[in-house]
C-alpha cells in the first residue's frame, strides 16, 4: 500500500515537471472513408486505405499540469478558441478518464503545412496528441489501442499512427475498428506531389462533410462497392502494380467527389484549377508518367507517382497558373515520440 502510493506520487511528481512531445505524419487517402455508422464513435461506413506522407508532420508537446485550471491550447502559435478548442478538450477528456487523472493539459501543437484545406491536418493532429497526451499521462498504450483512440478524435488520424501503407477497417464493434499496416515506408517508393491551390481554411470541414454524405443516393452504391475497391488498392500496393494503382485511386476520389457533390446540399470543394490539373494528369499519363490524382475534402490535388516521375510531374505543375505552391513528400513512418 505503501510502496503504492509512494510510485502515485512519484509519477505525479514526474508529470508535473515533464512534457511530452510527439510527431505524426499525415496522410492522403487511395480509398477514402466519406461517412459514419456511428457519428460520435466515428466508426466509418466503409473501410479505407492510405499512405502515409513523411513529409507532412505535426509535431505536438504535453504537460498535464495540476496548477492549471483549464486545458490551454495553442495550435500553430496561436490560442485555440470554439471547435478547435472542444475537439482537443474532449480528446484530452477521454484519455484523462483513461488515466484515472484529473490535471488539466497545456498543449502546444505544429503542423510544417497548410491546416484545414484538406491535406489532413487533423489526421496527423490528433495521431500526434494521442500518442503524446497518453504518454504524458501514465498510459503506454499498443499501437492498435493509439489508433481506436486517434479514430475518435478525426476519423483518419487512426491511420497516422502507422507507416507506410495503411488499411482502416470498418467495424460496428468500437474496438475492432482500428488501422494496420498493409506494408511499411521502404515497400514501395512512391511520391505524392501536392499542388496547393488554396491556403484558406475551407468552409465546410470534413466532420459536417461525413454528416452529409447519407443524403446523397449514391453513397449506398459507393458504400457496398467498397471492398471491391480495397481489394484491387491492397492487391496494387503488394504487387507494386502502378497501372492498376492509379485506375483505382482516381476512381475511388471521383467516386468520393461525386457523392459530395450530390449530396443536400452539395458540397463543391473544387476550384477551376483543380479540375484542369485532373485532366492534365490523364494527358501527362498519356505521354508516359506514371501519375494519377487524388483529391480530399478540399481544392487541393494530391499527385500520386513513381519517383521516377515526380520531378516532372512538380515542373508540369509549377508552370501552371493557379498553382501556388507544390508540397512533395515520400512514404512516412510511424507516430513516435521524441
Ligand atoms: O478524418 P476526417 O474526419 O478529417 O475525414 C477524412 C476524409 C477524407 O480525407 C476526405 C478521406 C480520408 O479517408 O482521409
Amino acid at each position: 500500500m505503501v510502496d503504492c502510493q509512494a510510485r502515485v506520487s512519484r509519477v505525479l511528481f514526474y508529470m508535473a515537471k515533464t512534457s511530452t512531445t510527439a510527431i505524426a505524419h499525415s496522410n492522403i487517402a487511395f480509398i477514402k472513408y466519406w461517412g459514419n455508422i456511428d457519428p460520435q464513435l466515428r466508426l466509418p461506413a466503409n473501410g479505407s486505405l492510405s499512405m502515409t506522407l513523411a513529409d507532412l508532420e505535426t509535431s505536438t508537446t504535453v504537460k498535464f499540469d495540476g496548477n492549471l485550471n483549464a486545458d490551454q491550447v495553442v495550435i500553430n502559435g496561436e490560442e485555440a478558441t470554439g471547435q478547435a478548442y472542444s475537439r482537443v478538450e474532449a480528446h484530452l477528456d477521454l484519455i484523462r478518464g483513461l488515466a484515472n487523472l484529473d490535471y488539466k493539459a497545456n498543449v502546444n501543437t505544429k503542423s510544417n503545412f497548410p491546416i484545414g484545406t484538406g491535406l489532413a491536418s487533423s489526421a496527423s493532429g490528433f495521431a500526434a496528441l494521442t500518442l503524446a497526451a497518453t504518454k504524458a499521462s501514465g498510459l503506454n498504450l499498443p499501437s492498435q489501442e493509439l489508433s481506436v483512440l486517434a479514430r475518435k478524435a478525426s476519423g483518419s488520424a487512426c491511420r497516422s499512427i502507422f507507416g507506410g501503407f495503411v488499411e482502416w477497417y470498418a467495424n460496428q464493434e468500437d474496438q475492432a475498428s482500428f488501422a494496420e499496416p498493409i506494408a511499411d515506408e521502404n515497400h514501395w517508393d512512391l511520391v505524392d506531389v501536392i499542388a496547393i491551390v488554396r491556403e484558406k481554411e475551407k468552409e465546410i470541414g470534413s466532420t459536417n462533410g461525413h454528416g452529409a454524405a447519407e443524403s446523397s443516393p449514391l453513397q449506398n452504391a459507393r458504400v457496398s462497392d467498397s471492398s471491391r475497391r480495397l481489394e484491387q488498392c491492397r492487391r496494387a500496393i503488394l504487387e507494386r502494380d502502378f497501372f492498376s494503382l492509379y485506375q483505382i485511386i482516381e476512381e475511388d476520389s471521383n467516386l468520393l467527389h461525386s457523392v459530395m457533390l450530390t449530396s443536400r446540399p452539395p458540397i463543391i470543394y473544387w476550384e477551376p484549377v483543380t479540375i484542369s490539373i485532373m485532366q492534365n494528369v490523364v494527358h501527362w499519363r498519356e505521354e508516359g508518367l506514371e501519375v494519377c490524382y487524388t483529391i480530399d475534402a478540399g481544392p487541393n490535388v494530391h499527385c500520386i507517382c513513381s519517383s521516377a516521375s515526380a520531378s516532372e510531374v512538380e515542373a508540369r505543375l509549377g508552370n501552371m497558373t493557379g498553382v501556388r505552391r507544390i508540397l512533395t513528400s515520400r512514404v512516412g513512418g510511424p507516430a513516435k515520440i521524441i
